[in-house]
């Protein structure tokens, strides 16, 4: 993965960091804007995933939108020039604060998450004179088959609006004169690997999106969330996610006619194998059962494995595997006091010696952004390819 130049520098810096190949970000969103354009699909990027400033304006250069969640995510995209109307403000906790700036800033769309909340944009928007453009999130319950704490679409989550509630919601849009309906919202879960899963969403779009048209709201966006997976198992044999497949799905399963336009909200799918937590050895601890690898990284630099129980292929980069030097299992874990600080357990690696360098793979996305301050580490560094 890593070639003896790139070995040398990391050498020189201090660890942890998080290494970023804009190179290999530049071909993914290449990939995804052809496989996309075809059908001539929209897509926002989800900026939750990772919202380091060169990963954004790689995005904001190769032409996608942006799917914000809070008002400094809105704030930080305009700021860098993405251009207002293809800025997409979602959440189901938008404080009046927030919403009032977004209207400010005159953004595309608000993803609207519950009745209330429908209530209290109108009336934000009538005091500030203004008409917001609104898409509806609508909680399908299609079970997205991932991870339970990554499932947004059941009817026992906190997401979106409920079918039982769409009555009072069109009810409620007809009576509100600041808002502007223009279109329905869907995001089932994340690192969807099942693929059928995405069929099943858009059989159920449109059920739904029949039922809005008969009731005489007729949207303009069906915007179908996020959600494609990477293959952590194997992050080099497809750096690339298969864009093809995905869109095509969409394209032969939703029911859509000229004039409306299709979004989507990838957010992993566009940044998770581009980046790399790199960390070396502070110490090998060798137990009765266990063989522990002590890394200067843990959990607060990388959380995915203790929140999830998320596989990320680990490598010693400082002994590539086909050197021929003895395999150990090693359970991989971080200095933080916490027994869940652990990157992996029982990992086959080449023997390892303090100060030889891991690569933790696939954390370009929901890994640097989710670090915390906790036991008041200091705060991890990135360093990008092309600026090293
Ligand atoms: N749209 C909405 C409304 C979302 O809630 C999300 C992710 C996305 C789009 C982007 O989904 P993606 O394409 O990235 O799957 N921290 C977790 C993932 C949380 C996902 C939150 N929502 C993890 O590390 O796996």
């Amino acid at each position: 993965m890593f070639d003896q130049n790139q070995l040398h520098q990391f050498q020189s810096l201090e660890t942890p960091f998080y290494y970023y190949d804009l190179t290999l970000l530049r071909e993914t969103l290449l990939a995804c804007k052809q496989a996309s354009s075809k059908y001539d699909f929209r897509v926002h990027y989800a900026l939750k995933a990772n919202f380091n400033q060169p990963i954004l304006l790689a995005i904001k250069e190769a032409g996608f939108g942006a799917d914000c969640v809070s008002g400094n995510e809105v704030k930080k995209v305009i700021e860098l020039g993405f251009t207002p109307n293809k800025v997409v403000f979602a959440g189901v906790g938008k404080s009046d604060k927030e919403i009032l700036d977004a209207l400010d800033r005159n953004i595309f769309c608000f993803n609207v998450e519950s009745l209330q909340e429908l209530q209290v944009i109108n009336e934000l928007a009538q005091q500030q004179n203004k008409i917001a453009k609104i898409a509806i999130r609508i909680n399908p319950n299609v079970d997205a088959d991932t991870h339970k704490n990554i499932t947004t679409g059941l009817d026992e989550n906190k997401f979106g609006i409920h079918q039982w509630e769409l009555d009072s919601c069109i009810r409620i849009l007809s009576q509100s004169k600041n808002l502007n309906f223009i279109g329905i919202h869907f995001h089932i879960g994340s690192q969807i690997a099942n693929l059928d899963v995405f069929k099943d969403l858009c059989v159920k779009i449109n059920e739904i999106h029949q039922w809005f048209d008969q009731c005489g709201f007729q949207p303009t966006i069906l915007n179908v969330g996020g959600g494609l997976g990477v293959d952590y198992d194997h992050p080099d044999q497809e750096l690339i996610p298969d864009f093809e497949t995905y869109f095509g799905i969409f394209n032969k399963n939703l029911n859509y006619k000229p004039g409306q336009e299709i979004h989507f909200e990838l957010g992993r799918a566009l940044v998770a194998q581009c980046g790399h937590l790199i960390s070396r050895i502070l110490y090998i601890k060798n137990g009765k059962k266990k063989n522990f690898m002590i890394l200067d990284a843990g959990m607060t630099e990388l959380i995915r494995p203790a929140l999830y129980q998320a596989y990320h292929k680990i490598e010693n980069i400082s002994k590539p595997e086909a050197s021929g030097t003895e395999i150990i299992k090693y359970d991989v874990v971080g200095p933080i006091c916490e027994s869940t600080d652990c990157f992996g357990q029982d990992r086959r690696l080449p023997k390892s010696d303090r100060g030889d360098l891991m690569a933790i793979r696939s954390a370009g996305a929901y890994g640097e952004v989710l670090a915390s301050g906790y036991n008041l580490r200091d705060r991890v560094r990135a360093v990008y390819s092309s600026i090293m």
